[in-house]
Parts: structure tokens; C-alpha cells; sequence
């Protein structure tokens, strides 16, 4: 059970077309995450489904049953929000039961659930505390406990973490991907953080100005990005865009940089760009696509000089920006590959890896 299937999905409210035609099958247990900037819909999108937004066109299914016209609370769907939510005069015992007394379980039953989701959380010791009384981690547990009590077929999240702490952040985060693998239950999930996106996702959603962008497993859509947007938005630093022309030259299809270097591309993906002809491209460098050169060059690696105007040490490696092809780029290399601002640095760039980009359509090639 938590089969979810969207068809062609459109909300507006006012002049404001919030989603424009999202269509989305998850299958039962998955963990899927919906995530792109502010204001691209994704919100809205887990509302609808919720049943707290009516959607003006396309059909909402769970298990291959529409829900369009089902009271929220007959859905059986459990959601945590950003802010928690929480009942003030409530102690948690009383918080996370009352979803199950709302819905009359036995007085034994209730005891029994709450019990169990404290223990799977850890939070046993709290349950006679009043909200105000927890750190902003307890809180989002009772949060997150309210809903792992009932038996729902979907578990929706809403930023659930964006209030804490970035230790905390990371620690919630772990403990939701453990809860997503005993519970074995369909979830999705919304955030705009493309780490929490890659690191929990079975599935990303990448939406953007209410169309879904891409969908895949998380390194299919960070290895192959179909456009310079999904490429731009996963990956810390973010993606290097260049622009460069490609061209013909005698060895086949070369990219060339605005300040004149040539970068060969590796026989398989020259050979699939020879009919593309001479033509404007950005070229996408992940910061991780450079490395400092070594005495031999690994294949499909190009050399490239240039100047380190910033240097970013954060101790495991450090990110160096220089300008390449007429713009800032960042490189992330070892710890102590760099000496010093000003120095000239060495790299070779895995131009296997290169994502190009139609400047146009923002398509990859
Ligand atoms: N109740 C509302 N009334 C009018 N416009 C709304 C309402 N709720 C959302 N919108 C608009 O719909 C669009 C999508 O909003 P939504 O809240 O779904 O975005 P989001 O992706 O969740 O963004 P964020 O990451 O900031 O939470 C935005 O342009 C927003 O301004
Ligand atoms: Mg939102």
C-alpha cells in the first residue's frame, strides 16, 4: 500500500500558475524528494496531495484510487510540517497521541503505538514534557512521532528540518533515512537543499516555476543532467559554467575557450558531437572535474594554467578560484596542492566528465 500516481497535475491560485502539469508515478515504499528553488511549487505540489489545496485540473491516486474529491483526513496520509505543529498545552505523550485518539484507537492501542514510536526515536524520557520544555531536535522528533504512529499509506514532509541547526540537520537527516528503512513506507519529501535531496532520496523530483525539470536516482541526475539548470543546481560548489565554442578542428570536435585554449574532448564524445557543426556551448566543469596536474596526464584529461585569486582551504581538500575562459571558476583540490594566493597552479580537467550545454534551449547535448 502507498502507491502514489499524479496525472497531469495544474494549480493555480489568483494570476499565479503554481503547478503546470506535473505528472508523477511513485511506486509503494519509495523515498522520493521534491526539490528545486523558492517559490517553484513544491509546497503546493505535497498540499494537493495531502488534500489541503484543491487542485484545479488532473487526478491524485493512491494504490490506483483517485482521492481528488476525499476529505483530507480520509486520505490516510500522515505529514510533517517545517514548524512542527505541535499542541503548546500538550505533553508529547498527549501530542503524538492524538492523531489516534482523533481517530477513537483503543486506549490500549494508543499506549502501545506511542510507546513504540518514542522508543524508535528516542525520546522514551519526554513524554511527560510540555513542547516548550524540548530543544528544537526533541520537538521535530515529536513531530516526526506524531506522524509514524498511525498507520498511513503516505508520509509527507515539508522541510522538516530547515530550523535546525546544521548538526542537528545532519543527524535528523540520518535518523529519517534509518525510520524510511524500518518503516519500509512510501515518503516524499520536500526541500530545497540539494544535499538533503541526493543524500535521501530513492528518487529526486527537481522542479522548477511548477514543471518537474528531471527525475531519476540521485547520481543519474548528477551524472547525466538533462539541462544546465539541474546541472547548476545539484553539486557543492555548484557546477562551472564557461562558455566556448565548439569547432571542427583536425583532430575532430575541440572545445575552445573565449581566451583561446583548445580543449580536446575524449574520442567518445567527440565522435558522438560530429554532427553538431561549429557552435556556441557552455561548458559545465564540476569543481571536481580538476585536479593538479601530474607529471602524465590520465586520459581524457587536459592541462590548463591559470592563477589562484582565492584559495578556500576547509581541511579535507580546498577550493580554488581562478578565472578560466574569461570567467571565475572554482577547482577543488587537495589540501596542499595550492601554496599560496597569486600562485600559478597547474590542473588537469577530466574532460570525460565535461557536461555541454546548448546556451539556447539550456539542453545538454
Ligand atoms: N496561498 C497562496 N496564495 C497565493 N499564492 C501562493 C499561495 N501559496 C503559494 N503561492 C505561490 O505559489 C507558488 C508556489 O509556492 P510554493 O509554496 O508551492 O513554493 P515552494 O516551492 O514550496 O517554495 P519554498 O521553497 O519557498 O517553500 C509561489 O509563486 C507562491 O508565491
Ligand atoms: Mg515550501
Amino acid at each position: 500500500m502507498g502507491r502514489l500516481t499524479l496525472t497531469d497535475l495544474h494549480k493555480h491560485y489568483g494570476d499565479t500558475h503554481a503547478v503546470k502539469g506535473v505528472s508523477l508515478d511513485i511506486p509503494e515504499g519509495e523515498f522520493a524528494v521534491l526539490v528545486g528553488p523558492s517559490g517553484c511549487g513544491k509546497s503546493t505540489l505535497l498540499r494537493s496531495i495531502a488534500g489541503l489545496e484543491n487542485i484545479d485540473q488532473g487526478t491524485i491516486a493512491i494504490d490506483d484510487e483517485v482521492v481528488n474529491d476525499m476529505r483530507p483526513r480520509d486520505r490516510n496520509i500522515a505529514m510533517v510540517f517545517q514548524n512542527y505543529a505541535l499542541y503548546p498545552y500538550m505533553s508529547v505523550y498527549d501530542n503524538i497521541a492524538f492523531g489516534l485518539r482523533a481517530r477513537n484507537a483503543a486506549d490500549s492501542d494508543v499506549k502501545r503505538r506511542v510507546a513504540a514510536a518514542a522508543e524508535m526515536l528516542g525520546i522514551e524520557t519526554l513524554l511527560d514534557r510540555l513542547p516548550r520544555q524540548l530543544s528544537g531536535g526533541q520537538r521535530q522528533r515529536v513531530a516526526i512521532g506524531r506522524a509514524i504512529v498511525r498507520d498511513a499509506r503516505l508520509f509527507l514532509f515539508d522541510e522538516p528540518l530547515s530550523n535546525l541547526d546544521a548538526k542537528l540537520r545532519d543527524e535528523m537527516r540520518a535518523e529519517i533515512k534509518r525510520l524510511h528503512q524500518e518503516l519500509g513506507k512510501t515518503m516524499i519529501y520536500v526541500t530545497h537543499d540539494q544535499v538533503e535531496a541526493m543524500t535521501l532520496a530513492d528518487r529526486i523530483v527537481l522542479l522548477k516555476d511548477g514543471v518537474i525539470e528531471q527525475e531519476g536516482a540521485p547520481l543519474e541526475l548528477f551524472e547525466r543532467p538533462a539541462t544546465g539548470f539541474v546541472a547548476g543546481f545539484l553539486g557543492s560548489p555548484s557546477m562551472n559554467m564557461i562558455p566556448a565554442a565548439l569547432t571542427n578542428g583536425a583532430d575532430g570536435p575541440t572545445l575552445r575557450l573565449q581566451t583561446g585554449e583548445a580543449l580536446p574532448l575524449p574520442a567518445e564524445r567527440a565522435s558522438a558531437l560530429r554532427e553538431e557543426g561549429e557552435r556556441e556551448i557552455t561548458l559545465g566543469l564540476r569543481p571536481q572535474h580538476f585536479s593538479r596536474a601530474a607529471e602524465t596526464l590520465a586520459p581524457g584529461h587536459v592541462p590548463i594554467s591559470s592563477i589562484a585569486d582565492l584559495i578556500q582551504p576547509t581541511g579535507t581538500q580546498t577550493y580554488v578560484t581562478s578565472t578560466i575562459g574569461g570567467v571565475p571558476v572554482i577547482a577543488e583540490v587537495g589540501a596542499h596542492d595550492v601554496s599560496a594566493q597569486g600562485a600559478s597552479i597547474d590542473y588537469a580537467i577530466d574532460m570525460a566528465r565535461a557536461i555541454l550545454i546548448d546556451p539556447e534551449t539550456d539542453k545538454v547535448l
